[in-house]
């Protein structure tokens, strides 16, 4: 098997103010110590982790007060050179949202802002032509017909019902145009109903994979750059013939994200889909 690897366009924000301050899901403790500055290495280590793929890192600048910030997944959905806005569920990343506004509307995306709660690329992903939304704890289903309404794509609501699994790109992994990885648990019965029936050959993580975050990875095609703790899903995933890279985010865990959370793709248009 061939599997073509398409070079992406991303974007990254350093966790210079990275903290663990506040508790907005279950993964964090402000009692337990972060290490900043090796928070900061483990970043460096998956910018040039991306680099080396061939893709093209661009960098927003880290706002001081914001520790979350370093999770760009989270600051809009950018399709075909369209880019939606966020608006946080939780007050203490609201400031983020305007920021990574700015930034799109610099880089000179077509802007669209959000109706309803909704945390970008951590809820939002492209899987070929349907663009899957999760809803349950952060992302309103409210905000999916927007979605549908601005990007054209059909949407299609994926239920979340674990807490650990908050946002949809930690239960659910885009491979490629046709296939995914997911922790069928993670999800209502009726959303691992439409998974079956929309990807029938998609790789099935097991809650070990999904409790070091191993979903949270991110995949040009070919190559998968994941958690280095995920050692099954590794596996399963070079059986299928991709080649997988393990970064180790250890640091940025401890506030509930992984190499997705930090990484957010900016598609073009649709040459570069
Ligand atoms: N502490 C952040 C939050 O709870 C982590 C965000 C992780 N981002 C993601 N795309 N899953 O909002």
């Amino acid at each position: 098997m061939t599997m073509d690897a398409t070079s992406q366009r991303l974007l990254m924000c350093r966790p210079t103010y990275f903290a663990v301050d506040y508790a907005i899901n279950p993964w964090m403790d402000p009692s337990a110590p972060v290490d900043t500055a090796l928070a900061v290495r483990q970043w460096e280590q998956l910018r040039q982790t991306y680099r080396d793929l061939g893709h093209t890192v661009e960098e927003i600048t880290p706002v001081p007060g914001l520790p979350d910030m370093v999770f760009a997944a989270n600051g809009g959905t950018v399709i075909d050179g369209k880019a939606m806005a966020v608006q946080f569920r939780d007050p203490q990343r609201a400031d983020e949202a305007p920021a990574y506004r700015a930034w799109f509307e610099d880089a000179g995306f077509e802007m669209y802002d959000p109706k309803h709660v909704n945390e970008g690329e951590g809820d939002v992903l492209l899987a070929g032509d349907y663009l899957l939304a999760g809803t349950g704890f952060r992302t309103a289903h409210s905000s999916h017909a927007q979605l549908q309404e601005v990007f054209g794509y059909p949407v299609i609501t994926m239920q979340l019902v674990d807490p650990r699994f908050y946002h949809l790109d930690t239960a659910l992994t885009v491979l490629d145009e046709r296939t995914v990885a997911y922790l069928p648990e993670a999800f209502s019965l009726g959303s691992q109903a439409v998974l079956r029936r929309l990807f029938p050959d998609a790789v099935h993580a097991t809650m070990a994979d999904a409790e070091v975050l191993g979903l949270n990875a991110v995949s040009d095609g070919r190559h998968v750059v994941l958690p280095a703790q995920a050692t099954d899903l590794a596996a399963k995933l070079r059986d299928r013939g991709y080649e997988t890279i393990g970064v180790d985010l250890s640091e940025l865990r401890k506030a509930g994200g992984g190499p997705k959370c930090c990484t957010l793709r900016l598609r073009q248009g649709k040459a570069s889909k």
